[in-house]
């Protein structure tokens, strides 16, 4: 007899056709190389090489002493609720009720839980490509459809408001903006966002905007769509929390803050599916959020050296060109130049075969562009010491030198 496994998938539709990103291929060569000993230069990294700073470790060393180790509210601590209204007033000037606050497990939770909360079948979700990845497998899973708005270099990665407007129709929910922008570290101008907004409420629909990275900005200001006036305000569901800035990646704390309705919804979510998230972590975000963020102060001042010097070390390799990123930790160079070369006889299709190789003769490894939607670009992160930004440079030119 033959077991159901054998004949059918027990996996849901909507599970099932979640792919493993081609990154990972990437990530685990570098791994397995690392493991070889050999010397391998990963520009891979989505995270801050910093530690978390001691106030913040030892506000969650003293939740724990002090026995703060049960539930919390599912949405989040009341005191953390309130320290991060007033830390969005601080930072973007814009007024929330600690009923409008909800802190989940990361911000890639409060996306996904903000996407449920508003996502019906069919639903469509615009998404500025290049785009993180995680955004279209998250409209896929809970049903929506991704609309893609296509930029390019010479645009610096960000849509206009014509571009906006053509890709809504009657079935469009939400778009998606991130800014500053992982991949691509562009940042949006307030006079940009105000075109973007306008567009958005002439049109009702909603705006998840990604501020993660707003801490992290090297040449001019964050700005939040959601300071713009009421009618958009009414209409975003602002995304922050403590992963970037604090380098509190593995914390796990995010948060959103949105009109009452959705926030109660996203409250109730959470109730039923994770509970509040860790109650040692919200301690110590609370201190993280209270703090006078001269810690972030100097992360930035490092994260700016870098910049420049990852930049000007991108542009000055033939065949290879770069825009200055403006904010989070990423440059994202453009190789459309190389591709169709060859390297030692193997033709370069892809961002995929361009890391590859690259990995495999100089030991360098960074992400390619096709996971984020594009494929004439590569992800270096500058989360990294200057020598070793200094050393992937060299590795990179040499490997360009060689194509052919
Ligand atoms: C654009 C963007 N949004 C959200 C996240 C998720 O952050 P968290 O680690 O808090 O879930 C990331 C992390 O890489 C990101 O790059």
């Amino acid at each position: 007899m033959s077991t159901k496994s054998e004949t059918a998938s027990f996996l849901s539709h909507r599970a099932g056709q979640i792919e493993a990103s081609i990154t990972m291929a990437i990530t685990a060569m570098a791994k397995q190389l690392k493991r070889d000993g050999k010397n391998v230069i990963s520009m891979s990294a989505g995270e801050p090489d910093f530690d978390t700073p001691e106030f913040i470790k030892q506000a969650g060393i003293d939740a724990i002493q002090a026995g703060k180790t049960k539930y919390t509210a599912a949405a989040g601590l009341p005191e953390l609720k309130s320290a991060i209204a007033q830390k969005i007033k601080r930072d973007v000037d814009v007024d929330y009720t600690d009923a409008q606050i909800v802190v989940s497990c990361g911000a890639k939770h409060s996306i996904f839980n903000a996407l449920y909360a508003i996502i019906n079948d069919g639903d469509e979700v615009i998404i500025p490509s290049p785009y993180w990845v995680s955004y279209p497998s998250q409209v896929a899973l809970l049903g929506g459809r991704s609309v893609f708005i296509e930029t390019t270099d010479e645009a610096q990665f960000k849509i206009t408001p014509a571009q906006l407007k053509a890709a809504i129709t009657d079935r469009t929910k939400v778009l998606i903006l991130n800014s500053p922008s992982n991949p691509t570290g562009m940042v949006y101008s307030r006079e940009e966002l105000s075109a973007l907004a306008k567009v958005i409420v002439e049109h009702q629909i909603l705006v998840i905007s990604d501020e993660i990275y707003g801490q992290l900005v090297y040449e001019g200001t964050h700005e939040s769509i959601a300071s713009l006036g009421d009618e958009i305000k009414d209409l975003t569901i602002l995304v922050n929390g403590a992963s970037k800035a604090y380098s509190m990646t593995g914390w796990r704390i995010g948060y959103t803050a949105a009109p009452t309705e959705i926030a109660t919804v996203m409250s109730r979510l959470q109730s039923h599916s994770t509970s509040n998230p860790m109650t040692i972590a919200q301690w110590a975000s609370l201190a993280a959020f209270e703090g006078d963020d001269s810690e972030v102060a100097t992360m930035r001042a490092s994260f700016d050296e870098r910049r420049i010097r990852m930049t000007d070390g991108l542009n000055a390799i033939p065949n290879v060109t770069c825009q200055r990123p403006q904010g989070a930790f990423y440059a994202f160079p453009n190789i459309a130049a190389c591709i169709g070369k060859s390297h030692q006889g193997k033709v370069i299709n892809s961002s995929v075969d361009f890391c590859q190789a690259l990995l495999e003769s100089q030991l360098l490894a960074c992400v390619p562009g096709s996971g984020f939607g594009a494929d004439h670009n590569l992800r270096f992160s500058y989360a990294a010491s200057i020598a070793d930004i200094d050393a992937a440079l060299e590795r990179l030119a040499a490997f360009v030198k060689e194509l052919t």
